[in-house]
């Protein structure tokens, strides 16, 4: 694997590949990522990966200082997994001025859930994945289903902004006890880690509950929160959405479930797919 610092490095190191794959991170990295490096690793001649922990999706008060930052071992795991480029700039090489130019999703997907909670995170999102895809030019991108938001703006981005980049959506990938995998995880204390798959299977008694026909969904969504709370979590939000555009269900479209819930300092999301 050519692990590449500078974008005029890559760029010639990719400039005769013909179907570039490429699944962008923000490192500590875990099998939930290495998943969208195998399916890349399918679908391309060329398997492209970046690390670079976007400051500007973070809110004033959010984890980029303490972001985990462990960049020998994912490149261990990255060249392991078969991918041919890494790039990982640092922040004078992707922002060698402040930004002044943004993509800002549009308020249906930014003022909602994760964009209500986390006020500037999508367009800080969408912004560095514009950047990216204009660096690397992939013919297709992985995105994991795990940030259900984020796939969705990626996806729409992509589509209002006529970018010819195909689109991959990767199922989130779970510890053993249904936890999903993510480098948040690792700020649990051992008590809260034996408590957070609590999380998810709320998730999986809501979807069976809409599965089983119920469609009293703002009761649901209430007796979940309520459950999570008498736990010792703080939900942000817990809702049942439609999977193509997270707006309230209407009429017959396929649904998730979506939550964000802190347990002490530490803030996790998940979503479950009812098919
Ligand atoms: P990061 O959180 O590092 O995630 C990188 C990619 O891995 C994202 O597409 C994310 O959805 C996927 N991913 C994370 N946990 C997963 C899991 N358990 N199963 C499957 N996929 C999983 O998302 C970002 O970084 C950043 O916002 C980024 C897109 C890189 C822009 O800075």
């Amino acid at each position: 694997m050519q692990i590449h610092t500078r974008i005029e490095s890559l760029r010639a190191a990719l400039a005769s590949a013909t179907r570039i794959a490429f699944a962008p991170t923000m490192g500590n990295l875990h099998a939930g990522h290495l998943s969208l490096m195998q399916t890349a690793r399918a679908h391309g001649d060329a398997v492209v990966s970046s690390i670079f922990v976007n400051r500007t999706q973070f809110g004033p008060n959010e984890d980029f200082d303490r972001y985990p930052r462990t960049f020998k071992a994912d490149c261990e795991q990255l060249a392991a997994v078969g991918v041919d480029h890494l790039f990982a700039p640092d922040e004078a090489e992707l922002y060698p001025q402040a930004q002044s130019y943004f993509v800002q999703p549009a308020a249906r997907h930014d003022e909602i859930l994760e964009g209500a909670s986390r006020p500037g995170h999508f367009r800080g999102v969408a912004t560095i994945v514009t950047k990216l895809f204009n660096i690397v030019q992939p013919q297709i991108a992985l995105f994991g289903k795990k940030d259900y938001q984020q796939l969705i703006v990626i996806r729409n981005m992509v589509r209002e902004l006529n970018l010819p980049i195909t689109i991959i959506g990767c199922d989130t990938v779970r510890a053993p006890d249904g936890l999903a995998l993510s480098s948040r995880n690792g700020y649990l204390t051992a008590e809260q880690r034996a408590e957070a798959p609590r999380l998810a299977a709320c998730l999986q008694q809501l979807a069976a509950a809409v599965k089983a026909g119920r469609q009293d969904y703002a009761v649901l969504e209430t007796e979940a929160a309520e459950q999570l709370r008498a736990h010792g979590w703080q939900p942000d939000y817990i809702a049942i959405r439609q999977q193509s555009d997270l707006q309230a269900p209407q009429g017959n479209q396929p649904l998730v479930v979506v939550a964000a819930a802190r347990l002490g300092s530490t803030r996790l999301i998940d979503n479950m797919e009812i098919n």
